[in-house]
């Protein structure tokens, strides 16, 4: 199969797409992103790497670093954090404070904030540097040093970040968080706000696609079993109230940004990271969303 010729076919085909939605702008950083930025890469194995557009330009990674920050929990914690978030998808918008207070504190899953914020208080408890920790990790599954916190990011979602901080109030108030307030939420956004490019992501999202190894050097980081368990969560929950929308129309376990970004992979097969900073409704990636479904028509390669 020709990977470059179907990524070109795709580059071309989104140009003709005319683009209804906006960039996000309740994080005001983000809001200056230029909605014309396009890229996409696709890892087969370390030798074996295709892309374009601005594939290799970092973006605000935003809600894709919740997979990272998940993996790191169950690293250290292992099934006990499953005692304080759920795994189902959410069928709400991924602020909701409505559903929190019908779940009674218990988040549905960890790839809606509160369910995020939940798990980075487990960080916040259990690791020495938590934001140290999480840059380590992102910095050793990519073996790029340079992947760093946005400042400017992060500074501007502490500033306007209310309905997070609402959320973790919430829970504390219903005993479902252990740690000061504002150590969370700092960790949180920052964790939102690592830049890393289309290219840097895929690369990542290669241990997800090789049952936790590491691509580069083959470590293993994670076991198969919760690899197995992060991808079926990414399939069910990964893009928020619109789940079933992305497994129906492109078929892959993958997580979603309100930065316009998606990373997905298809086990054992590749994995894939594409930008568009032009969000739907429901804050996925519009353009990113058209983009794999015509990767997985074109490949016939998606987990169906
Ligand atoms: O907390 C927020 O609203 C953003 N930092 C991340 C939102 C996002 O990407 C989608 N949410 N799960």
């Amino acid at each position: 199969m020709d990977y470059q010729q179907i990524l070109d076919t795709i580059q071309e085909e989104m140009s003709y797409r005319d683009v209804k939605g906006k960039v996000a702008s309740y994080i005001p950083e983000l809001a200056k992103v230029d909605p014309k930025k396009f890229g996409l890469h696709l890892y087969r194995n370390e030798h074996e790497f295709y892309g374009f557009g601005d594939h290799e330009e970092k973006f605000s990674i935003q809600s894709i670093s919740k997979v990272f920050t998940l993996s790191l929990a169950i690293r250290n914690l292992g099934t006990k954090v499953w005692e304080r978030v759920h795994v189902e998808p959410s069928g709400n918008p991924f602020n909701s404070l409505m559903q929190l207070e019908q779940d009674r504190g218990i988040p549905r899953n960890p790839f809606i904030n509160s369910g995020a914020l939940v798990i980075s208080d487990i960080l916040v408890d259990v690791l020495d540097n938590p934001k140290k920790e999480l840059l380590e990790f992102v910095r050793k599954i990519t073996g790029e040093d340079h992947i760093d916190y946005d400042e400017n990011v992060a500074q501007s979602e502490l500033s306007s970040g209310y309905r997070n901080i609402a959320l973790v109030n919430y829970m504390k108030a219903l005993g479902n968080i252990k740690c000061d307030v504002e150590k969370i939420v700092d960790f949180y956004f920052y964790s939102c706000s690592i830049a890393m490019s289309c290219k840097s992501l895929a690369k990542a999202f290669m241990l997800y696609a090789n049952k936790g190894a590491i691509l580069h050097t083959g470590e293993q980081v994670l076991n198969p079993s919760t690899v197995k368990r992060l991808n079926a969560l990414m399939q069910t929950c990964g893009f928020y109230d619109e789940s079933g929308e992305f497994s129906f129309e492109v078929g892959l376990p993958g997580k979603s940004g309100v930065g316009g970004g998606i990373a997905a992979i298809h086990p054992q097969q590749y994995s894939v990271a594409v930008w568009s900073p032009v969000l739907n409704k429901k804050g996925n990636s519009e353009l990113g969303m058209k983009a794999l479904e015509r990767l997985t028509t074109l490949t016939g390669l998606s987990v169906f």
